[in-house]
């Protein structure tokens, strides 16, 4: 069993980042309970040195799939993607969804043809993960529209990746005093929703 780690934790605090705290707890209960599965990672500076699309790349992404070309390096992301049995990415929550990077790794893995198609009744999707788990963290308290969840909550069943699942460690930055019990409170979660992951 493989395990794809999409580790967006772009943080100021470093080592310190809250969500890839989060992250951490997850992958040490994850590791604990699948002791011999692989756990892939796409580092933040893998993310960070995206470049997004405009009009020339989309033609030219549109073209190798025209030809079935889909070892080209553009679908490295979506390759790798499309082959996880199980999925977790850890992003921050910054402007109401996610950092940009993130936004940008979309870009590269909704690679129609590959990740997904389209049949007479709409979009399908062709991703062998079963599961996929969000985790973040929030200056703010969690709201029920949350919109990086939502975010991927769509994309699992574009993907078509049936179960999805979420851990929001809100309210972060509301009182520093009380931060690090959230934080724990929120670990605790991210490392139950692994065990049985
Ligand atoms: C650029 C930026 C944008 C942010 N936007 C939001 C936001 O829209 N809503 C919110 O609740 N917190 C926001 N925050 C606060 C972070 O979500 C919060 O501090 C989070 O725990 C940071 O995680 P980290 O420790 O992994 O960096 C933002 C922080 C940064 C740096």
């Amino acid at each position: 069993m493989k395990l794809l780690f999409v580790n967006c934790c772009i943080s100021q605090r470093g080592e310190n980042s809250r969500t890839l705290s989060l992250a951490r707890a997850f992958l040490e209960a994850f590791r604990a309970a699948h002791p011999g599965a692989e756990i892939e990672t796409v580092r933040p500076e893998t993310l960070l040195t995206l470049r997004h699309f405009g009009p020339e790349m989309l033609n030219d992404r549109d073209a190798l799939a025209g030809v079935g070309a889909w070892d080209a390096p553009v679908f490295d992301l979506a390759r790798q993607f499309r082959a996880a049995d199980r999925i977790v990415v850890a992003a921050p929550f910054w402007d109401l969804s996610f950092p940009a990077a993130l936004r940008t790794y979309i870009e590269y893995i909704s690679a129609n043809g590959l990740t997904y198609h389209y049949e007479a009744d709409g979009c399908h999707g062709d991703c062998r993960a079963e599961r996929l788990a969000y985790l973040t963290s929030g200056g703010d308290v969690e709201r029920e529209d949350s919109l990086g969840v939502l975010y991927w909550r769509q994309l699992c069943a574009m993907f078509g990746i049936g179960q999805f699942d979420y851990v929001f460690a809100g309210g972060l930055d509301i009182d520093p005093a009380k931060a690090p019990e959230l934080l724990e409170a929120a670990c605790a979660l991210a490392g139950k929703l692994a065990e049985t992951f």
